[in-house]
């Protein structure tokens, strides 16, 4: 296993966001009802149990490409009978057994695919007036900084506004959205935070201590760019 699969398979989530975010966008979607809901690229499975609070009723199908943060999200769900975790690919979501689905709640993923093209993948995978929900890279203005885009390591991003044009190219009607928190962050870097100092106590590995020292650059740096790029929330609706 990789040193970047080990260390963030032993954390609570792999992107930021809390629970009161996937509440928001289900009641944004009016999706309290939904039955047949997809956590995709689910991690270890950091929205699951939250996705199954906000939508009592509803079965979960959380996947992911990743064997080890699978593994992770099965420990962390034992138990819920309302919840299945397996692989998936959130190109092929229609080809999950479950689908289609009323919802799909997709957190830090979907720009894995372009958001065009992750979107219309989705719709595959969508019932008839189903809706999306997901997280997604932003600049908050144009002219990004140098910091910002390193930030990125310089993959192109959208700004807000042109985020919102790509959910509009791919046939969906936007919702709702917001940037996510400070504290969203937060649930993603404190508890990275301290797994590092615990591992350095235990003595890591060379390759571990390159995976730490560049997440902590990562960390540093957010801290100067936060009010330029973060993660936009976005809820919409496939026309
Ligand atoms: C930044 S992590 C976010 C994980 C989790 N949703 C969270 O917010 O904590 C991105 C996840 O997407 C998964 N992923 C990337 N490309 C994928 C694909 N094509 N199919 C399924 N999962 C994918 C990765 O394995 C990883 O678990």
């Amino acid at each position: 296993m990789s040193a970047f699969l080990e260390l963030f398979s032993s954390v609570p989530r792999q992107g930021p966001g809390l629970a009161k975010d996937v509440a928001w966008a289900v009641a944004q979607a009016g999706a309290e009802v939904a039955s047949r809901v997809c956590d995709a690229g689910c991690g270890t499975g950091s929205d699951t149990e939250a996705l199954l609070a906000a939508m009592p009723e509803a079965q979960v199908m959380a996947c992911d490409k990743d064997a080890t943060f699978l593994e992770a999200a099965q420990t962390r769900l034992n138990g819920p009978p309302r919840v299945r975790v397996g692989p998936g690919d959130l190109a092929a979501l229609n080809d999950l057994p479950e689908a289609p689905f009323d919802f799909i709640w997709c957190a830090g993923a979907i720009y894995f695919l372009g958001t065009v093209k992750g979107l219309r993948d989705f719709r595959k995978a969508l019932k008839a007036g189903g809706a999306v929900a997901f997280s997604a890279p932003v600049y908050f203005k144009s002219g990004a900084s140098a910091g910002a885009r390193a930030f990125w390591m310089d993959v192109p991003v959208p700004t807000q506004g042109e985020l919102r044009a790509e959910v509009a190219e791919a046939g969906y009607e936007l919702i709702a959205d917001r940037p996510l928190s400070n504290a969203a962050w937060s649930a993603l870097y404190t508890p990275l935070k301290a797994e590092i100092a615990r591992r350095r106590g235990e003595g890591a590995s060379e390759e571990m201590e390159g995976v730490m020292a560049a997440m902590e650059q990562e960390m540093a740096l957010w801290s100067r760019v936060k009010l330029e790029t973060g993660y936009q929330l976005v809820v919409a609706r496939a026309k």
